[in-house]
């Protein structure tokens, strides 16, 4: 396993603003990051609000993100998904429209794209190359908000495309890790893999202990206040799942059991056929209007 934490400079000393949403409709939490030396900023993993049963779109918490932005006068330079959500729709198009700046993701997302292309029997013209974003990251890409340098750091096994993004004390695990008490996110999806997950949670571990962890999901296990931060210390000591020196194997058959039992996830349709298209919907028919497809016994 490659080890990014001997190949890059580590700036702890850089300690970025950090600003975070927290969606209460599908536990989701959207950050603005920004350089404390400029203007320039990153949305990481926007919501889109859908009342699914009414297929009603809106934009309540894009929208709170764009006044953020907008009333501390900042720069938006990118919009990163640190992977395609199965629980919650993509607003990065919106935002972009907006405030400009480009949307990023793992490169693996081609993987993504070419299983669920398959499951939602898209035709000919839903391409499989990843070419809906702006950028596509190879694992140890680097790339700048303002004057800080950021890394991602390719960590699969909740999805194939999952990126971890590191810049200066602060790193952004999407769903690599979840809070101490809450664990690991399922390992079950197409593509998914508890073993990668296992490495790829030890790739994020060999950060500096005292790097600021942000997660994309809290659920607020045991009926505790909802949290989205820790550290690296805390996760290595504390984490139910991987924390204390857990191994693999352990790991393994745990997370293996344990999604045997969980439901799909409620927004899983909607939100894969909007964030495997970057956030876009699906293309409208000759009359305009646009659907969902409910593809039966697929997933
Ligand atoms: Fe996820």
């Amino acid at each position: 396993m490659k080890d990014l934490a001997d190949d890059f400079a580590f700036d702890t000393d850089l300690k970025p603003e950090v600003q975070a949403f927290f969606d209460d409709a599908t536990n989701t939490i959207s950050y603005v990051v920004k350089d404390p030396t400029s203007t320039a900023c990153a949305v990481i993993d926007s919501v889109m609000d859908i009342d699914y049963a009414a297929g009603r779109i809106t934009y309540e918490q894009a929208d709170a993100i764009i006044a953020f932005i907008e009333e501390n006068g900042l720069d938006l330079e990118w919009l990163i998904e640190t992977h395609v959500h199965a629980d919650h729709l993509s607003a990065a198009p919106y935002i972009q429209q907006r405030l400009g700046g480009r949307i990023g993701i793992g490169e693996h997302i081609t993987t993504v794209q070419e299983t669920f292309g398959k499951i939602f029997n898209e035709g000919t013209e839903f391409q499989r190359d990843g070419s809906q974003f702006d950028a596509l990251f190879k694992d140890g890409d680097t790339y700048q908000i303002g004057n800080m340098t950021v890394i991602a750091m390719h960590t699969p096994g909740h999805t194939p495309a999952c990126m971890t993004h590191v810049v200066g004390d602060t790193g952004f695990v999407g769903d690599t890790l979840f809070m101490p008490d809450g664990g690991s996110a399922r390992a079950d999806f197409p593509g998914g893999d508890a073993g990668e997950l296992y490495d790829s949670i030890q790739k994020v571990l060999a950060l500096p202990d005292e790097t600021r962890l942000f997660m994309c999901h809290d659920y607020g296990p045991n009926g505790r206040d909802i949290q989205w931060q820790t550290s690296v210390a805390a996760e290595k000591a504390h984490n139910i799942h991987v924390g204390g020196g857990k191994t693999k194997a352990e790991f393994v058959a745990y997370r293996t059991e344990r999604d045997a039992g969980l439901a799909v996830p409620r927004l899983i349709i909607p939100s894969l056929q909007v964030n495997m298209r970057a956030g876009e919907m699906p293309p409208a028919d000759d009359a305009g209007d646009v659907f969902f497809k409910v593809p039966i016994n697929k997933l």
